[in-house]
């Protein structure tokens, strides 16, 4: 059965890196209506950083274009959903793997592997010259306490 979507928000910005700051506050603000511990919190912090960067470094490298995020909540999970209409990703299962890299002189290969470690899941769908989309679900796993 479908969970209902209880709140949601949509942002729109140009891939500047400056945008990744806000991104990722953003997401914490809006993923705080749930129960999230501050870890948790840290966490989603730092896979929407990871996703929000890898848009304006490799999907829109050298160039400027336009990341949306989407946030949906129902009541017990968050959804994420950072989208470029970049480069895309010719092999994704490739880009998964730990310390891979298309920029082995600049990039550790690791933004990735922290979201998927980060999120309870990550789901990549990417076309060469399509652009990027990622999508990534976490709920807290603190027994929520109702009074
Ligand atoms: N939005 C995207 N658009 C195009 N290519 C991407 C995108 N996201 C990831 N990739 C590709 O996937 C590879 C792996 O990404 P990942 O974030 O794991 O490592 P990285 O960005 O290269 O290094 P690090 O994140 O450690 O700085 C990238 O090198 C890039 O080729
Ligand atoms: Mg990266």
């Amino acid at each position: 059965m479908m969970e209902t979507v209880e709140n949601m928000v949509e942002m729109r910005f140009p891939s500047k890196a400056a945008n990744i700051g806000f991104a990722r506050t953003a997401v914490a603000l809006f993923a705080s209506l749930l129960e999230f511990t501050l870890d948790e919190l840290d966490e989603i912090k730092i896979a929407v950083s990871e996703a929000v960067s890898n848009a304006v470094i490799h999907g829109y490298k050298g160039t400027e274009g336009e990341i949306t995020i989407t946030c949906r909540l129902t009541s017990n999970r968050l959804e994420i959903i950072v989208k470029d209409q970049g480069c895309g990703i010719a092999d994704v299962e490739q880009a998964l793997e730990p310390a891979f890299t298309t920029e082995p002189e600049e990039r550790m290969g690791l933004g990735l592997v922290f979201v998927r470690e980060y999120m309870d899941k990550l789901v990549i769908d990417s076309k060469p010259g399509r652009g990027t989309s990622v999508f990534m679900t976490k709920s807290p796993t603190q027994a929520q306490v109702h009074s």
